[in-house]
């Protein structure tokens, strides 16, 4: 092994955070930065948003500067591709068979998206939305369809959807569930999304079943579900959910459950290797449980603990969890973690209907999680809250009149 080399696999958000950290504690050893993209690390928020929709460049999407990796002497190695990671030797296995040793390992090989299994999916004009490069081809794809059919209708459905409809085309959003977003919000406030999509004009069908893209000549014309009906459209895109990319920590004997698992240190069930970003289950103290979060925050937050943890440092993770969208004029931010149909009320504050609110969900009266809608400078006061655990006063909590802070005394 390298005595003092640390090794990151993944060269996005996560592991370029991570690099960030080490460098700013004071680690001057080596420092190599792998990820099979050919871009060097980005943010993807973006992609589904401003980017797609041509209000930002491209410039504007990346972690740091090109400069910056020379300048802090990571050795940022694109287009290269991890195939193994031998424990025993503390060296990682690159596709070309060659070896690079390390001290300490994080892995931040994040996830891929789920592709859909039926026939005709492999047709032109399916799109999928993780990378840059998809980015610019669905946007490509934009300028000339007038019907797109979006496929699921969670994060990357709705973030797309949205950007379909401000590029002039017909949506139709096609959800095997019976409203978007269901799992996360709950029936309460996933609704508000179906609200703000069908007033955007989305043709939006829940409870359906994907049975086939019909096509011609190796092109997709749209979608027949099971119950037979054909929904036609010149594009289609997918985003169906992602699965973790857990595929090196498991052929290296790591613990791998929904993720690479993972103490509150960001170390995995081997010392020298740790895991941050959306491909690590890690135990939250805050929660006391281990949770995986496929969120922007996460990726920027947790990275630095796990580098500072590989330097020795006394760290556990445990921040609230934390994340946003926007989609057409509504912008929101989520903070807290509620487990699907794990609360037992939902209470509003504010004006739902004008989707200017703040939404949180209890149990047993005490706050899980909020959401503020079109409200801003509040998060920090509802991640406060959530932290501080304890009953709260409903009635007061559902009173806009009532400043939040208040709520944080009980
Ligand atoms: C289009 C889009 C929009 C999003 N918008 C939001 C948003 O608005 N708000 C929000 O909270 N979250 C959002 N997210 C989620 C957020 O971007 C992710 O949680 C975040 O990207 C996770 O970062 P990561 O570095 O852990 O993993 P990833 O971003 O998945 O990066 C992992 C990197 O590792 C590389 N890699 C994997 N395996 C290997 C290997 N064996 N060898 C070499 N390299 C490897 C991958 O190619 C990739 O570059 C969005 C995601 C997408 C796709
Ligand atoms: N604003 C944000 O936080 C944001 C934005 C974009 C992407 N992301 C992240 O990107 C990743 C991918 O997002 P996503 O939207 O693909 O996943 P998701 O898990 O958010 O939603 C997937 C949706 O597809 C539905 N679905 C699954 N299989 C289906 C099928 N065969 N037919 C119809 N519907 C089906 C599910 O019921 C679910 O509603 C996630 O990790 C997400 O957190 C986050």
């Amino acid at each position: 092994m390298n005595a003092n080399a640390h090794v990151i696999v993944g060269a996005s958000l996560a592991g370029a955070k991570a690099a960030e950290t080490l460098r700013l504690e004071g680690f001057d050893g080596p420092l190599v930065l792998i990820g099979d993209e050919s871009e060097r690390p980005y943010e993807r928020p973006p992609l589904s948003k401003e980017y797609l929709i041509g209000k930002t460049d491209r410039e504007t999407i990346y972690v740091h500067p090109q400069s910056w990796y020379s300048e802090h002497d990571v050795d940022l190695r694109l287009g290269a591709h991890v195939t193994g990671v031998d424990a025993a030797a503390h060296e990682i296995i690159l596709a070309d068979g060659s070896r690079v040793g390390y001290a300490k390992l994080l892995l931040a090989t994040g996830s891929s998206v789920r592709r859909l299994a039926v026939p005709g999916s492999d047709a032109e004009g399916v799109f999928y939305l993780r990378r840059a490069a998809d980015s610019d081809q669905i946007k490509s794809a934009f300028a000339v369809a007038s019907r797109v059919a979006v496929i699921g209708a969670g994060w990357i459905g709705l973030e797309t959807a949205a950007a379909a409809r401000s590029a002039g085309a017909e949506v139709t959003i096609l959800e095997r569930g019976e409203l978007p977003l269901l799992r996360l919000l709950g029936t309460e406030a996933a609704q508000v999304f179906a609200h703000l999509h069908r007033d955007h004009g989305v043709d939006l069908r829940f409870g359906v079943q994907v049975a086939e893209i019909t096509g011609a000549a190796g092109r997709a014309n749209g979608i027949r579900l099971a119950d037979g009906t054909h929904v036609s459209a010149d594009m289609i895109i997918v985003g169906i959910g992602i699965t973790p990319d857990t595929q090196l920590a498991q052929a290296a004997g790591l613990q791998v459950s929904n993720g690479i698992v993972t103490s509150a240190q960001l170390r995995t069930s081997d010392p020298d290797i740790y895991a941050a970003g959306d491909v690590a289950n890690a135990y939250h103290p805050l929660l006391g449980k281990p949770i995986r979060v496929e969120h922007w925050y996460n990726a920027l937050h947790q990275p630095p603990a796990a580098a500072r943890a590989m330097l020795g440092r006394d760290v556990a993770y445990d921040r609230v969890p934390y994340f946003f969208t926007d989609q057409y004029d509504l912008g929101m931010e989520y903070a807290g973690y509620v487990e699907p149909g794990a609360y037992d009320q939902v209470v509003f504050r504010g004006d739902v209907a004008g989707r200017q609110f703040i939404a949180f969900w209890l149990s047993g009266g005490r706050v899980l999680a909020g959401m503020n809608v079109n409200i801003w400078d509040v998060n920090d006061t509802i991640k406060a809250i959530v932290r501080r655990g304890g009953t709260v006063d409903v009635t007061r909590l559902a009173n806009p009149d009532v400043p939040l802070d208040e709520l944080l005394a009980g």
